[in-house]
């Protein structure tokens, strides 16, 4: 009826259940949006816009970062910058494999590519011979003759911490005697095969890349050395001539280090002294 006032005092309980529609409404419509925008059982119409933001985030680097940091502290909490050689003077095997070339075995991966901070491969993945005797020398690419003191060799009598020598590109590595003399066994990427692999390997079938890979794998063993053929007395490596102090050295062929018997006896060392 015309002139007749506006009702003004609803009961209260009017208000509340319009508020619950309300919320009801908006909760609906949130749905609806989320629906048609990003939800995956949608059309995802701003899913592009999301992708962008997230450019750069990508579970695999997050692993493979975490790993790196992991690797660095590992080597024995060495903080020290680790200086990259210039591609040439690399060993051959980075062509193909990465500074953490460990994956499979997850109990002694870290270990392992710690270890390849102060070992070429050839080092524990070389394949000897009948009859071939090997001599092994600190190894530097960028010196003839290096002369150390080399990372690891000994302890800091004020700290009791390794010395971490100022040589950061050296590393223990396998020489072959052949006629009185002694012939390293590593190739470098200066090498003839390998010059001749890097100017074609764009081009060549997944087949012929693996025929190459043998290739560099002539003489190269699957696994390593275990670790008592270092860890242990009359091991392959002659401790005192490669320059560690006799604590050290003795430290080493007992893997006599505080801390390690019980973090790593479960799994390599049961083996190790057999
Ligand atoms: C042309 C590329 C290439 C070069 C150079 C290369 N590798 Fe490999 N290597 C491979 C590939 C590919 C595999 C197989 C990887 C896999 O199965 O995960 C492999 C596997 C291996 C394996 C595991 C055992 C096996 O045979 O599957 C070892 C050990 C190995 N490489 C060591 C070396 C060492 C040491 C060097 C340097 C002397 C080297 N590789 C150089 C490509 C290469
Ligand atoms: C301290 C000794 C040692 C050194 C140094 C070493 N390896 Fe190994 N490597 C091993 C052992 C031991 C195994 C077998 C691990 C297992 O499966 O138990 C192995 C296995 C491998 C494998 C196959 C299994 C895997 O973990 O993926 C590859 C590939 C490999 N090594 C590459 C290399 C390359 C490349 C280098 C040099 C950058 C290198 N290794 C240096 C000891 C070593
Ligand atoms: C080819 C010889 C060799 C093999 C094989 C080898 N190691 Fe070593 N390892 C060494 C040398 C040498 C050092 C010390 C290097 C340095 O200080 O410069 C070392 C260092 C270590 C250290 C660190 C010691 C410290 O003072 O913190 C541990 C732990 C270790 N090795 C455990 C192992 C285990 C476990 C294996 C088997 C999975 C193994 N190693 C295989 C030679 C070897």
């Amino acid at each position: 009826m015309p002139g007749k006032p506006k009702r003004l005092e609803h009961p209260k309980i009017v208000y509340f259940v319009g508020f619950i529609f309300g919320l009801i409404t908006i909760a609906v419509v949130i749905g609806v949006a989320y629906h048609l925008s990003f939800s995956p059982h949608g059309p995802a119409v701003l899913r592009p816009l999301t992708a962008k933001f997230e450019e750069g985030k990508s579970t695999i680097l997050d692993e493979v970062r975490q790993h790196e940091e992991f690797e660095k502290h590992r080597h024995f909490h060495h903080t020290v910058s680790n200086p990259q050689l210039p591609e040439q003077k690399r060993p051959v095997c980075y062509i193909c494999h990465s500074d953490y070339p460990h994956g499979k075995n997850k109990k002694v991966r870290a270990l392992l590519n710690m270890h390849t901070q102060f070992f070429v491969c050839e080092t524990c993945h070389l394949e000897q011979q009948e009859g071939q005797a090997a001599t092994y020398k600190w190894y530097n690419p960028l010196d003839d003759d290096p002369k150390g003191p080399f990372f690891g060799t000994s302890y800091d009598p004020a700290t009791g911490n390794l010395i971490e020598g100022d040589d950061p590109y050296s590393k223990i590595s396998p020489y072959i005697h052949a006629g009185g003399k002694i012939e390293s066994a590593i190739q470098r990427q200066d090498a003839p095969l390998a010059l001749d692999y890097m100017k074609v390997k764009d081009t060549l079938t997944p087949e012929q890349r693996d025929n190459v890979k043998k290739k560099f794998h002539v003489n190269i063993k699957a696994k390593g050395h275990e670790c008592k053929t270092c860890h242990s007395k009359g091991g392959i490596l002659n401790f005192k001539q490669l320059g560690f102090a006799e604590n050290r050295a003795m430290d080493l062929e007992q893997l006599n280090i505080a801390g390690m018997m019980t973090k790593y006896e479960k799994f390599y060392i049961p083996n190790l002294f057999q």
